[in-house]
């Protein structure tokens, strides 16, 4: 009696679980569903290079249409062609595109000869139906012009592909359809590949491997499939190469022969039509085996005959999952404003990618997280933007950062498809790793941590392009990075001397802040050389735009080894003088400009303040930068210098600032994103702003502005506390932008900023609004905190 009681009690429990999951009872109404508010396709248009089809959230395996247009994240709203359908995919990249290995497409051979199929890519590549996209979290599909319908899914290392003949206009009722495989991927960079066919009565099994070149990166990689076929009598198989096929033999092995020559290859079965529904293709992928690519495949998505339904519902319940940490009263803003929220929190969680269980290059129990491309982009905005959104996962970054210090003898920089990824700046693992200290993330080992971020800033690498920092020694000796440094030590692209330097500087605040939090005598020394960045300051440097003198006076100039200045135009990498980057035009500033640069001391804008002539100076200088057409708001550079008003005791400013680029720049269209969205970058620096919370990561610090919204809820992973921001006399037209005062708690609060405890304690904020700026947050002793004040926040 008692064990029944008990046992229905248990029933009841679990059954009013599944009632309150199955209507969201995490604060939120009966009737919405935040999936509705996703749009996948927001920045698959205009550069934004969004992978725009199903994955999980840090899913390995990403399935999509691939089309020969702008096809870095493998699909595009551009209305190019459709070359293949594959299942790896990096998001928001810039330059090559990013893995889209082994496609597989579908069609009908004319005449039902199978010499009649076009099997490269120039032949096969179709048109897609505009109006035909689907695209949800974990689900994606399309129609082809020649009327053959695709739809798939994802688990975490496999995809199931749907490929519907039946309203195809080539063929009829009786011809045979067939599924090709190409052993390409999306750049062409294969090396070499295998594959073998097996051919049962009722299914097909291509599997194989082959090798690769990462798209921004050094060496290659190996990877390896696994594909099922079923959905009908098999008719035949075989292997192609170039427009030819045949069905014997079922092995192929091809390689780069003379002068690199790229052969189009691949494997193929067909099956006896008519078929009663769909033919279903599943693809397992793996970088350790064949024969794991097949289990990842078999476990994850069991035969003989595939769930698809189920397998969608699931990789959306995990979806729901991760955005349900927050919650907001819209305050009745435009529901586009709505769509680019949601739709930004899905794509910071799209990269980087669990491999845990994939990793080839040393085994552990720690996990495995890759796709870092590049820790560049990822550290300003979408990494601390995990840190309060999924602290759990963030910890789980950050302990894969470490166990490949570990195992590497180097923390990564920039990593993808498991190579190491061409550095950009500092070594900026080094940030990230100090954000979670400072945040107080758990479950990291800090003395390994500060082992590996001493490594950085001790230790040359001989290839610095991949790992640590170059010029170390003239670092340590000279205190800055040196315009074309003599380093015989180690070897990088000899550019960047002002970036390098200003980074580096950065790189060692957070070293030093680690080190005085751990008790380490190393601290005065890493904050003294945290100082460096002074030395690169040419105090007398104008700068004349359009041959006149744009009326402002100091600026970062690369130095000699000789302590000469060198001269480098100021405006020199501004969108208005041209693009820098690592190969096209490489200059002594990394993608952005000395104006842009000059603001890039994220642990001493007070210094930088004064440094320019005093608050009124630096204002003046900091909106002639964001009107004149000098700041790229399309790159991660930019982003602090949004907020940067705050330190000269102006936050109104910072809000009128972030209003005149969202929705302007940021919103819920194709082409919706300024630039590439690098991993989810762009979308954390719109979530940030919609929540009224900027981070400066490395420090304990977020600037406070109103958000878009009329309130927002964040619930805390690690404590369970909800945090909330609420804007009193919010006014949907933005025109109540100015913060009239401040309650944390229900007590007053002046200060402009405030520490992550507000996430983790559950505080509450209240902002009251009005039209007109006040003096909330002015004073000086409102301000965030600067190195030079000497008030080294570290609660
Ligand atoms: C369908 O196409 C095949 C191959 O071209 C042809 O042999 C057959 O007669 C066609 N059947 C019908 C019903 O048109
Ligand atoms: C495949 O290519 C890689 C990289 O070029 C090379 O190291 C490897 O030896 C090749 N393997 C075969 C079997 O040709
Ligand atoms: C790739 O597959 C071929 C053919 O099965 C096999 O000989 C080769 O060892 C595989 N390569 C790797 C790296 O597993
Ligand atoms: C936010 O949290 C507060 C306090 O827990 C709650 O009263 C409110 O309904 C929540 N708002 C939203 C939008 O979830
Ligand atoms: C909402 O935003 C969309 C997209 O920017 C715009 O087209 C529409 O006019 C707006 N609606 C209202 C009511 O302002
Ligand atoms: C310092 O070095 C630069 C570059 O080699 C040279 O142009 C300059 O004349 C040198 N200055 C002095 C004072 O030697
Ligand atoms: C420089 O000149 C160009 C072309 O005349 C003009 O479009 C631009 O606005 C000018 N820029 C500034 C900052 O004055
Ligand atoms: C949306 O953002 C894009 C990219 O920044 C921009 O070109 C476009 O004008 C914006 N659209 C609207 C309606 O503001
Ligand atoms: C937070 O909630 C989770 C899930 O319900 C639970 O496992 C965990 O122990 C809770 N943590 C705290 C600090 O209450």
């Amino acid at each position: 009696m008692f064990d029944s009681l008990n046992s229905l009690v248990v029933i009841l429990i679990s059954g009013y679980a599944l009632f309150a999951r199955a209507h969201g009872a995490v604060r939120r109404a009966d009737d919405f569903d935040v999936l509705k508010w996703v749009d996948p396709l927001i920045g698959s248009q205009g550069g934004g290079n969004v992978f725009a089809g199903a994955t999980l959230p840090y899913g390995m395996a990403k399935a999509v249409a691939d089309v020969d247009g702008q096809n870095t994240g493998g699909f595009s709203t551009d209305g190019s062609r459709i070359t293949g359908f594959s299942a790896m995919h990096d998001s928001g990249t810039g330059g090559n595109p990013s893995l889209g290995n082994f496609p597989i497409f579908p069609q009908l051979c004319p005449g039902d000869d199978i010499n009649n199929c076009k099997f490269p890519i120039g032949g096969r590549s179709t048109h897609y139906k505009a109006d035909s996209i689907k695209a949800e979290p974990g689900y994606f599909g399309v129609t082809s012009e020649n009327g053959i319908e695709t739809d798939m899914t994802i688990s975490e290392h496999a995809a199931l592909f749907r490929f519907d003949f039946s309203k195809a206009v080539t063929g009829n009722g009786t011809s045979s359809p067939l599924i090709m495989l190409d052993l390409t991927d999306l750049w062409a960079s294969r090396q070499n590949a295998s594959l073998s066919v097996e051919e049962g009565s009722e299914t097909g099994r291509i599997k194989g491997n082959g090798t690769f070149l990462p798209s921004f990166g050094a060496g290659s990689y190996i990877l390896h499939f696994c594909l099922d076929l079923a959905g009908g009598k098999v008719k035949d198989s075989g292997v192609w190469v170039n427009d030819r096929a045949g069905t014997e033999p079922k092995d192929l092995h091809v390689t780069r022969g003379f002068n690199l020559f790229y052969l189009q290859a691949g494997g193929f079965l067909r099956f006896q039509g008519p078929l009663d529904g769909p033919v279903s293709a599943r693809m397992g992928l793996s970088f350790i085996s064949t024969d794991q690519a097949c289990q990842n495949a078999e476990n994850e998505i069991p035969g003989p005959t595939f769930d698809f339904d189920g397998l969608v519902k699931s990789a959306k319940e995990k979806w729901r999952k991760k955005l349900a940490p927050i919650s907001i009263t819209t305050g009745g803003v435009n529901d586009s404003m709505q769509v680019s929220f949601w739709s930004a929190i899905y794509r910071t969680m799209i990269s980087p990618q669990d491999y845990t269980g994939e990793n080839p290059h040393w085994r552990t129990d720690e996990p495995y997280f890759d796709s870092f491309y590049c820790i560049w982009d990822m550290w300003r905005v979408q990494l601390p933007f995990l840190t309060i959104m999924d602290p759990l996962t963030q910890s789980r970054i950050v302990r894969s950062l470490l166990d490949t210090y570990k195992h590497r003898g180097w923390l990564p920089d920039c990593s993808m498809s498991t190579n190491k990824g061409w550095t950009q700046g500092g070594s900026d693992a080094d940030n990230v790793i100090v954000d979670a200290y400072v945040k107080k993330l758990t479950g990291i080992d800090w003395e390994l941590a500060y082992e590996a971020i001493v490594n950085d800033a001790e230790n040359e690498p001989l290839e610095w392009s991949i790992e640590g920092r170059g010029g170390l020694t003239s670092w340590k000796r000279l205190n800055y990075i040196p315009y074309l440094d003599f380093d015989p030590v180690g070897f990088g692209t000899n550019s960047r001397s002002i970036s390098r330097t200003l980074e580096y500087s950065y790189n060692d605040f957070c070293l030093a802040t680690l080190a005085k939090g751990l008790g380490k005598d190393t601290s005065t020394k890493y904050m003294s050389r945290a100082g460096n960045w002074q030395n690169i300051f040419k105090a007398d440097q104008t700068s004349n735009i359009n041959g006149t003198d744009s009326g402002f006076t100091g600026f970062f100039q690369p130095k000699y080894l000789n302590g000469t200045w060198g001269y480098q135009d100021p405006i020199a990498c501004s969108p208005l003088a041209g693009w820098c980057s690592l190969t096209s035009n490489p200059s002594e500033t990394f993608e952005s400009s000395c104006w842009e640069y000059m603001f890039f001391v994220p642990h001493d804008i007070g210094e930088i303040v004064e440094l320019l002539g005093g608050p009124e100076t630096f204002l003046r200088r900091l909106d002639f930068f964001h009107t004149s057409g000098l700041a790229d708001i399309g790159n991660e550079p930019v982003f602090l210098t949004v907020y940067m008003p705050h330190y000269a005791g102006r936050p109104a400013l910072s809000a009128e600032r972030a209003h005149s680029y969202i929705p302007s720049r940021f919103n819920s269209s194709y082409a919706g994103l300024p630039g590439n969205d690098d991993s989810g970058a762009m979308a954390s620096f719109t979530m940030f702003a919609s929540i009224g919370l900027f981070p400066n990561p490395g420090q304990n610090v977020y600037f406070i502005i109103p958000p878009f919204f009329e309130s927002v809820n964040i619930t805390n992973q690690i404590t369970n506390k909800t945090a909330t921001v609420r804007n009193i006399n919010f006014d949907k037209e933005y025109k109540n932008i100015y913060i009239q005062k401040a309650t944390l708690n229900g007590k007053a609060y002046t200060r402009n900023w405030i520490g992550h405890e507000f996430f983790t304690e559950g505080w509450t904020l209240e902002l009251t609004l009005g039209d007109k700026e006040s003096e909330w947050g002015t004073r000086a002793e409102d301000l965030p905190p600067s190195m030079s004040n000497g008030v080294m926040q570290m609660s």
